[in-house]
């Protein structure tokens, strides 16, 4: 059972290192692993503009750099008043790691405004190794 409000404050924890010297668009994740451990993220920007790492994605990335492949959720925050969702290429990211009906996307305007949706809702007809 995933503790939402915890997960969103670490969101909320993570957004504060996040690098956006050309955006200025902070973005934090929280990821929940199902051994228990929760794996943060931020979003990291490059004056080159492509290597751009979204929040989503370094926390998925610093998981499985340690060994850790298997998820339940990931809380993602921004600034704005408003449910930021993840970006395509996160997405595709999340397919090829978790289960589409279990898992579970909490986008959170604050830690008691949020909105829970499956991988399967927010990618639908996605492509997965699956289809190899
Ligand atoms: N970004 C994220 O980190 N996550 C999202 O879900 C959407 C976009 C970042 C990328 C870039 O640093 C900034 O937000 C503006 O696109």
């Amino acid at each position: 059972m995933i503790q939402y409000e915890q997960l969103i404050r670490e969101a909320i924890a993570a957004k504060e290192f996040a690098y956006v010297p050309y955006s200025n668009f902070r973005v934090g994740a929280a990821l929940l692993a199902k051994n228990g451990n929760v794996y943060k993220g931020c979003n990291i920007e490059n004056a080159s503009y492509t290597p751009t790492n979204c929040a989503e994605r370094t926390a998925f990335f610093s998981a499985i750099a340690e060994g850790v492949t298997e998820f339940s959720g990931i809380a993602i925050v921004g600034d704005r008043d408003q449910y930021l969702a993840p970006c395509g290429v996160c997405r595709q990211v999340m397919a090829e790691f978790c289960d589409a009906k279990e898992f579970q996307i909490i986008l959170a305007k604050s830690e008691t405004d949020y909105k829970v949706l499956s991988l399967e809702e927010v990618f639908p007809y996605s492509f997965t190794k699956e289809n190899l």
